[in-house]
């Protein structure tokens, strides 16, 4: 018989976030030469500005930043820290990967260190990848960063996706606990759509089939967000907020409308943030927290999804 020497739960032990200085509003767009109006991207998409990071600020800066403010809101030492982590799928070169370099900057020695590469669900793989390292005993406290910085990968001759994106990073720190504050991962994908949302291999330019991935959102994520909460136990009256992928307000609130949750804050970081990706749910989550809008201990809504086609829903207690 083997034996784990894992915690009997986990939960999320501090957050963190980062935005590039760099504000980029609907206007700068069309003063940069972009064929689209302010009206439009607000009603369509949602999205008032973005940040763009500086030319010479990249993934792992932007990682190092919200990484080390998770670590400080966490209260867990460095050295308490066995394995790093990292959801990007906008590195500029496939290996190395960001989590080793990460952690050397932070300071943390030698621990495990793997990038996650699910587009935007990545962050939700991450957590559960850590929350299961936790558990079986291989790991004390896991950081965990998603980290895009998708104004190098834009098409600015595509008016339908390079008003989209932006850059930004958001953190958590995952470790052991008495209650279970992670909640059962329902994870999937659609392969069959993989070439619906892609950084072409020839021109390295993000592109993406923008209805198909818009009705596949609104009429399949639905169901694997209701079904986290009845895995977790939780029922969705119960739910304290809401935090799905930030890829467009009305799959956002079509998704919320059929979640059918009154007491849930739902997150609509996109409208200022636009769509990062994999860092958008940490980034929303960490915001929130940080502006006392969740209680310590509340039950949230992870729901991540978007190129492969892949989906992670994840009820987690905020720490
Ligand atoms: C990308 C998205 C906003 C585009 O909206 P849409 O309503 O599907 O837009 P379409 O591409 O069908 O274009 C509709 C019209 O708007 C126009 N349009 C597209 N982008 C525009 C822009 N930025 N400004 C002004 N008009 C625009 C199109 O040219 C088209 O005009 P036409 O009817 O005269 O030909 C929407 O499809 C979407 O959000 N999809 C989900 C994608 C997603 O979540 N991706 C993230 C991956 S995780």
């Amino acid at each position: 018989m083997l034996t784990t020497t894992g915690p009997h739960g986990t939960r999320i032990l501090g957050l963190g976030h980062y935005r590039p200085a760099n504000v980029v509003t609907n206007h700068d767009l069309i003063a940069r030469g972009v064929d689209t109006d302010d009206e439009w991207i607000k009603s369509r998409v949602g999205i008032a500005e973005r940040r763009w990071a500086d030319p010479d600020e990249t993934v792992v800066d932007m990682a190092e930043a919200a990484g080390s403010k998770a670590l400080a809101a966490s209260g867990v030492a460095t050295a308490d820290v066995d394995l790093v982590l990292v959801a990007t799928c906008t590195m500029p070169t496939p290996v190395p990967a960001a989590a080793p370099q990460l952690a050397t900057r932070l300071g943390i020695a030698a621990p495990g260190a793997y990038d996650v590469n699910s587009g935007c669900s990545g962050f939700v793989y991450a957590l559960n990848a850590a929350s299961a390292a936790v558990l079986a005993g291989q790991a004390r406290n896991v950081l965990v960063v998603a980290a895009e910085r998708f104004s190098g990968w834009l098409d600015m001759t595509d008016r339908s996706t390079c008003i989209i994106l932006g850059d930004g990073a958001g953190a958590a720190v995952v470790g052991p606990s008495e209650e279970i504050g992670l909640g059962p991962v329902i994870w999937g994908s659609d392969g069959a759509q993989y070439d619906a949302v892609a950084i072409d291999e020839g021109n390295h330019l993000f592109r993406q089939e923008g209805q198909a991935v818009y009705r596949w959102a609104t009429s399949q994520m639905a169901p694997v967000a209701l079904e986290a909460c009845r895995r977790a136990g939780v029922a969705p009256e119960e739910l304290a907020a809401f935090v799905p992928h930030q890829a467009n307000l009305r799959i956002i609130d079509a998704i919320a409308k059929r979640l059918a949750a009154p007491n849930a804050l739902v997150a609509r970081d996109i409208v200022t943030s636009g769509n990062t990706s994999a860092a958008t749910i940490p980034l929303a989550l960490s915001r929130m927290v940080e502006r006392g809008e969740i209680p310590s201990g509340a039950p949230v809504l992870l729901l991540g999804f978007g190129s492969g086609l892949a989906y992670a829903a994840q009820v987690v207690l905020a720490p």
